[in-house]
C-alpha cells in the first residue's frame, strides 16, 4: 500500500542497523509481514512465526516465502498466543532473539482493561532479560486535522529517563528534555492531531533509559499512528 511506504521505509532503515548475532528468530504477531524488509529476514537461518491468524502461513508466504526459500532460511509457522505463551516459548528456544511486530500496542485491545495491559505489558522485558529483542509498536493513535498539509515522516529520537508515574516522568526527545506530557503533546502536534487519541498503554515496554526512535505511521489518510522502535542487546 503506497499510504504506508514511507513508514515501512523508515521501519527497513531502523532494522538494517539491527544485526543480531543468533541465526534463529522468534518473529510474533506479523501478520503477512507488510511492513518487514525482506532483506532483514534473509539474514537468519531459521524463523519461528507466531500469530493468531490462520491465514498468516499462506499471506506471509505470498509476501517473503520465495525469497526466504531461495535463501535457504527455513520458516515454522505457528498458529499461537505468543504473548501469553512467550514463558514456554523462551524455554523452547533457548537460543532465538525475538522480533514483536507491531503486536505489543493491541495487547489492550485484547484484553479490553488497559492497566492490566500495561502490567502485563511492563512484564515483558523483565521476561527477555538475557535475550536480544525488539518490538514495533502503536504508542499513540488518532485523527489528524484533514485542512492541514500532510505531516512529514520525520522520526523523533525518544527515551524515558525514569521509572517515575507517567506525568511525572521526563522525556529526552531529539536531545531535549521535556516532561512527558509536553514530549507526547509534541509528537502530537507534529502530525498535526485533531480530537481524541488512543494511548496504547505500551510506555513501559522498553526500560527507562532506553533508547527508543518514534515513527509516524499514516494508517489511514486522517488516522495516524506513533510506532516505537528498539532493538535491546542482552
Ligand atoms: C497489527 S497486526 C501486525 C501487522 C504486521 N506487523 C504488519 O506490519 O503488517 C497484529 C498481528 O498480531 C497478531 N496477534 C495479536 N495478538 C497476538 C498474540 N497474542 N499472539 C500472536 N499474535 C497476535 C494478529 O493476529 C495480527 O496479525
Amino acid at each position: 500500500m503506497n499510504r504506508w511506504l514511507p513508514t515501512r521505509e523508515l521501519i527497513a532503515s531502523f532494522l538494517a542497523q539491527v544485526q543480531p548475532a543468533q541465526s534463529h528468530l522468534l518473529l510474533i504477531g506479523c501478520s503477512a509481514g507488510w511492513m518487514l524488509p525482506t532483506p532483514w529476514l534473509m539474514r537468519f537461518k531459521r524463523i519461528d512465526v507466531y500469530d493468531i491468524d490462520p491465514l498468516v502461513p499462506f499471506l506471509f508466504g505470498l509476501r517473503h516465502g520465495k525469497a526466504l526459500k531461495a535463501q535457504g532460511v527455513t520458516l515454522h509457522f505457528h498458529r499461537q498466543d505468543a504473548i501469553a505463551g512467550l514463558p514456554s516459548l523462551l524455554l523452547q528456544h533457548p537460543d532465538a532473539c525475538l522480533w514483536f511486530d507491531n503486536v505489543l500496542g493491541q495487547v489492550g485491545f485484547r484484553l479490553g482493561d488497559e492497566d492490566m495491559a500495561e502490567r502485563q505489558l511492563g512484564q515483558l522485558k523483565t521476561m527477555l532479560k538475557g535475550r536480544a529483542w525488539g518490538s514495533l509498536h502503536d504508542v499513540y493513535s488518532g485523527p489528524i486535522d484533514p485542512e492541514m498539509p500532510l505531516p512529514s515522516y520525520q522520526t523523533v529520537q525518544w527515551k524515558r529517563l525514569d521509572d517515575m508515574p507517567e506525568d511525572a516522568a521526563r522525556v529526552a526527545m531529539d536531545l531535549e528534555q521535556r516532561s512527558h506530557a509536553e514530549a507526547a503533546q509534541l509528537l502530537l502536534t507534529k502530525v498535526n492531531a485533531k480530537g481524541v487519541w488512543h494511548d496504547h498503554s505500551t510506555q513501559t515496554v522498553f526500560a527507562s533509559n532506553t533508547p527508543t526512535v518514534m515513527l509516524p505511521w499514516a494508517f489511514k489518510p486522517h488516522y495516524w499512528h506513533w510506532l516505537q522502535a528498539a532493538w535491546i542487546k542482552p
